[in-house]
């Protein structure tokens, strides 16, 4: 029988390190200046969220998401000791691509050096707009294409530059001490095995659109004419070029979904937690998560978290805090993973799978 089987796992964070008592600090550019510009403290925001630190790259215009991406997936394919070449498709699971359009997947393609053969038969590449559960639904993707045959090797990518959208002031505190930029990628493909529960066991996606305005970046409304309706450099008028969000309402969603969704995943694949090596939830909030792990009763010391000190990186938090433990140690080849995702649409879902 053909699974899915990991191959790799990479990821990639930029240098610069922002901390809580940094944050309140910084101008629109994220440059620090002597005064405060927002209102708000390091106490707050770990007492909140759990979040101590987050990345950002640079501000001066050099590096984008698709940049960021290049990185994760070199490193996970030097993992899984698969050429670029041999890459037949990108999934790329993003809230914040290189530019509007075309997709950031093409851009990734060349950046790895594998667009255009010359003979047409470069790889295939899709962009995915699931926020916080991309990375999730792009691997329900890549394990029904590698079970369908359709691809070999399937690169699957989650990358967010958060820094130059948010709103460094007091107007956008809730949303902007929570997120940074950083990416994470694996790299996928078949395996003939008897082992039912090999590889890639387990994908449900969800969503409900009922809660798209709770979470969202507007940007533009291609309804007017111009869709640019504003100047994004005047604060009075630039509320829509950052995202918004009804935080109460997604952390009740969140709680809720995860923990339905985390036992869903157990129930409808036989298994128990003590088939399962490490849970690793979306990191959103410190605090979420906190509440799943008690309410949906996971034992404590099967849960890895990263969001301390890289935030909510959206599409990439699974496969950077996979990664980031690997690093460590903790985490070993074979281990067994459930990972459980909630974001914008809203969107949810989880995964089980060895890593
Ligand atoms: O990844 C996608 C999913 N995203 C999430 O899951 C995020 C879900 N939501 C949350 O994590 C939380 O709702 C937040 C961390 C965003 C906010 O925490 P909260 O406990 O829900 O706080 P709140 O919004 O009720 O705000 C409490 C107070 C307010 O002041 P008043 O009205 O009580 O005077 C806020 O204005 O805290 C204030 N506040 C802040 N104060 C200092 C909001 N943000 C900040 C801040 N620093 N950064």
């Amino acid at each position: 029988m053909i699974r899915t089987q990991v191959l790799g796992i990479g990821s990639y964070v930029p240098d610069r390190v922002v901390t809580n008592e940094e944050i309140p600090f910084l101008d629109q550019h994220h440059v620090r200046q002597e005064t405060q510009q927002t209102e708000t403290n390091d106490a707050w925001i770990q007492q909140r969220t759990g979040i101590r630190e987050r990345r950002y790259v640079p501000n001066d215009g050099t590096v984008g998401t698709s940049d960021l991406a290049l990185q994760a997936a070199q490193r996970a394919l030097a993992d899984a000791g698969v050429a670029a070449r041999d890459v037949d498709c990108i999934i790329f699971a993003t809230l914040s691509p290189d530019i509007h359009f075309p997709g950031s997947a093409v851009f990734l393609q060349d950046k790895l050096g594998i667009a255009g053969d010359g003979k047409g038969s470069s790889c295939a590449c899709f962009d995915i707009r699931q926020q916080c559960s991309g990375f999730v639904y792009g691997l329900q993707m890549a394990d029904a294409f590698i079970k369908a045959g359709m691809y070999k090797r399937v690169l699957l990518v989650g990358a967010e530059v958060h820094s130059h959208s948010l709103d460094f002031s007091t107007r956008g505190r809730d949303v902007m001490v929570l997120f940074g930029d950083g990416a994470g990628a694996m790299v996928l493909g078949p395996q003939d095995t008897d082992d039912a529960r090999a590889g890639v066991l387990y994908t449900d996606c969800r969503a409900d659109g009922s809660g798209a305005w709770n979470l969202y970046l507007k940007l533009y409304d291609i309804k007017k004419a111009p869709y640019v309706y504003y100047n994004a450099l005047d604060r009075a008028q630039n509320l829509d070029s950052h995202p918004q969000m009804d935080g109460k309402r997604v952390f009740l969603h969140a709680v809720r979904n995860m923990v339905l969704s985390a036992q869903k995943a157990l129930a409808d694949s036989g298994l128990t937690w003590n088939d399962i090596t490490w849970f690793v939830p979306h990191q959103a909030n410190l605090r979420i998560n906190e509440k799943v792990v008690e309410v949906a009763g996971i034992p404590a010391d099967k849960v890895l978290n990263t969001i301390q000190f890289y935030g909510n990186t959206t599409a990439a938090t699974v496969p950077l805090t996979i990664d980031y433990w690997k690093q460590q140690g903790k985490v070993k080849k074979g281990d067994r993973v459930l990972a459980t995702v909630f974001g914008a649409g809203f969107t949810w879902g989880s995964a089980i799978f060895q890593v």
